[in-house]
């Protein structure tokens, strides 16, 4: 029987929908089950005592601010080292450029509630991070999609649907979640172009940035704008929202993102904030702060690196010892996901129930097309799982894929 409350539904929460990623998690509490489908960090690098001598130097020199409530905008000497670190990789920007979010999931969000009429269609890569389409889903948007090859969104396929009328540019140009890839640098310049050619502006995703395993960095989109701009303003006003986080660098349950716009955006922003949290937890913000001051976040995410690069190796080697010759996947340069193809004829959701009795996990790649398709795809995370593990659990995925090819040919 329906409770009254579902009789009281707005129209926007008919939109909404859970995640097929948290659907698919539960899976993962099974015991002995080798999870490759969250999006999930490795634990055994968390910063524990960094992190707890942080906290302790916070509530001993500044506790009682640290537990009051504060400015909606974030931790000012917070947004000062962001600006600080963006200036390193060429984003020229100041704390006004800066508003910090509760995860880069909640500026996701926050960019919905300011921008998106129902029925405003939103340019995205296909396939794309999940929990963009489901957030944006329940302010109404519907999509228009370019597809993802080895070099990112295909540019070639932008112009046309830019004629369409998109609101705004959804792109996420480093080691892509859900495939891995990253968008080259001629694609990078391209898509400017045209973003300015057609007057739409870009909202660029970046929670991977820094997680580069091989090859060098690639100019932010936000920064190729602004240097083809160079109006002289220290306040960056350009045509791109840029968003990142302190969830695969620091703790993803510390819950800090950060959004990085023109300051009238901000202002938006920051109204939207209001009435979400009014504000980050000032607890945490100082603790990451205090946590990265004097180099060790930098410091961190060198070990990141180092242990991530060495989990996508082992992957990719235990792939090509395992996994049946019918099945391509991509070889990502940073990140935290490979993405897997089977034949055409292939369902992924069916090879998926197949793991589970093996006790492995991945996530099929139908949800993270927002306009269809996809349905022989996968994506497979190799942060979280120890070495041991993801030796396990691919070749327990191999298997299982065989199983289900030799069914199928049957
Ligand atoms: C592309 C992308 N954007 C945003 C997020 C949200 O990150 P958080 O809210 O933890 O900052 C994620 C998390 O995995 C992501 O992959």
């Amino acid at each position: 029987m329906k409770t009254p409350w579902e009789y009281r539904y707005a129209q926007r929460t008919q939109r909404m929908g859970s995640s097929a990623i948290r659907e698919l998690l539960k899976y993962t509490e099974l015991p002995d089950l080798i999870s490759f489908a969250g999006g999930l960090p490795a634990p055994d690098v968390f910063p524990v005592d960094e992190l707890n001598a942080a906290c302790d130097r916070v509530l001993r020199e500044q506790g009682t601010k640290a537990l009051q409530y504060s400015a909606t905008e974030g931790y000012l000497p917070l947004r000062e080292m962001i600006s600080r670190h963006s200036a390193r990789y060429g984003i020229k920007i100041t704390p006004e450029n800066v508003l910090i979010t509760s995860g880069s999931q909640q500026a996701l969000d926050l960019l919905g509630k300011i921008l998106i009429d129902p029925g405003d269609r939103i340019l995205v890569e296909s396939p794309t991070y999940l929990a963009a389409i489901q957030a944006w889903k329940a302010y109404g948007a519907e999509f228009i999609t370019v597809p993802m090859d080895e070099n990112g969104m295909n540019t070639d396929q932008l112009e046309e649907a830019l004629r369409v009328g998109p609101k705004f540019i959804y792109v996420l140009p480093n080691f892509q979640n859900p495939t891995g890839e990253t968008l080259s640098y001629v694609r990078r310049g391209k898509l400017i172009e045209l973003a300015d050619q057609y007057g739409v502006p870009i909202v660029e995703d970046d929670p991977y940035g820094q997680l580069r395993y091989e090859g060098e960095h690639l100019p932010s989109i936000v920064v190729l704008d602004s240097q083809s701009r160079d109006d002289g303003h220290p306040c960056y006003r350009g045509n791109v929202i840029y968003l990142s986080t302190f969830s695969k660098t620091l703790a993803p349950g510390l819950r800090l993102g950060w959004v990085v716009a023109p300051p009238e955006v901000i202002g938006k922003l920051v109204q939207a904030k209001q009435g979400a949290d009014l504000h980050t937890a000032t607890f945490n913000q100082m603790v990451a702060y205090e946590v990265s001051r004097g180099g060790f976040l930098d410091r961190h995410v060198q070990l990141i690196r180092k242990v991530y690069g060495e989990r996508r190796d082992l992957m990719l080697a235990a792939m090509d010892r395992y996994f049946p010759p019918e099945v391509e996947w991509t070889h990502p340069k940073g990140g935290l996901f490979l993405w897997g193809t089977l034949p055409d004829y292939m369902d992924a959701a069916d090879v998926l129930k197949t793991c589970i009795k093996r006790k492995v996990a991945f996530v099929p790649g139908e949800p993270f097309h927002p306009t269809g398709g996809g349905k022989n795809t996968m994506r497979i995370n190799f942060s979280n799982a120890t070495p041991e593990n993801i030796h396990a659990g691919i070749q327990r995925m191999g298997e299982a894929i065989g199983e289900r090819l030799a069914k199928q040919v049957a």
